[in-house]
């Protein structure tokens, strides 16, 4: 597949909402945003940040793992937040410090940083909500350094969650999609971007298994992570009546104890920025 292929198909996805947050979700998401933070800390692992380096994290949501990257710098190192959402902004200011600074951004828009400014830049659990990724490359490309790494760790096309299984098995095929909108892509889709961005890469994908205590934690988990996007477009009266779908839905994934077992399948990308 062509870039322009790519992003065409990308593209067509459905619309992600960036107006549908508001502080109490981004409160439940730094609760509940524990299962992104924990992957999070492997592709930062990953990207070898080590201390005095000028760090980007793009998506940054309320900082979890921005603060987790400072420490990893240090008092010599700078990280910087950027997250195109208020509400996420105002919880992640909280954890704001001499070495990391937060504000509001987007990935397509990098225009508030200098060519070559960083080390590393990452997205963690971002790049699937992005509608067109290859600008978002292309601006990475632009404010790292040469030889500086980008990290990504994304939803898998070709393997989806359990959550989405469960979700068509609920509702079928087609109204699925209509409940999380995620615009993925393939591990072999995202090295043919990041090849004709100008990186080299490599790229793996990892399954996580996460509990939950019932189908109310799981609806409250995609509903924050996603920013208010999944079940929008319900009313109220729909809301409840997808919930009990849900739940009866969710048998197959309950272990003896009643507890619900779901995995994601993620992708990680470890790309480096080719000296021209
Ligand atoms: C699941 S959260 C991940 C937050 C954080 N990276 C973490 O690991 O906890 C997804 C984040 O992507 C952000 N996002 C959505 N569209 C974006 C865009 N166009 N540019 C940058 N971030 C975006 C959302 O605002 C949200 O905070």
């Amino acid at each position: 597949m062509t870039t322009s292929t790519a992003s065409r198909e990308i593209s067509a996805a459905p619309h992600v909402s960036l107006t549908l947050d508001s502080l109490d979700l981004a409160e439940t998401y730094d609760l509940l945003g524990t299962r992104q933070y924990e992957h999070g800390k492997i592709l930062v692992r990953e990207l070898r940040v080590r201390r005095g380096q000028h760090v980007l994290d793009v998506g940054c949501g309320t900082a979890l793992l921005t603060k987790h990257v400072a420490d990893l710098v240090g008092p010599t190192g700078r990280v910087v937040g950027i997250d195109p959402l208020p509400p996420r902004i105002e919880v992640a200011r909280r954890r704001a410090r001499d070495n990391l600074t937060v504000q509001v951004g987007r990935a397509e828009d990098l225009s508030a940083f200098a060519d070559e400014t960083f080390d590393v830049i990452f997205y963690n659990s971002v790049f699937h909500w992005l509608p067109d990724k290859p600008l978002a490359l292309r601006e990475a490309h632009r404010v790292l350094k040469k030889g500086g790494r980008l990290g990504i760790s994304t939803a898998a096309k070709e393997q989806p969650h359990d959550s989405d299984n469960l979700l068509k098995l609920a509702f079928g095929e087609r109204d699925a999609s209509k409940h999380h909108i995620l615009h993925k892509v393939t591990s072999s889709e995202l090295a043919l971007l990041l090849g004709r961005t100008g990186f080299s890469s490599r790229l793996i994908i990892r399954t996580f298994t996460d509990q939950f205590s019932g189908v109310d934690e799981i609806i409250a988990f995609n509903v924050a992570s996603s920013f208010g996007n999944a079940f929008s477009a319900l009313n109220a009266e729909q809301k409840a009546r997808a919930r009990e779908t849900l739940d009866a839905a969710a048998a197959k994934y309950r272990n003896p104890d009643g507890v619900i077992v779901l995995r994601r399948h993620l992708i990680f990308a470890v790309a480096e920025k080719r000296p021209q």
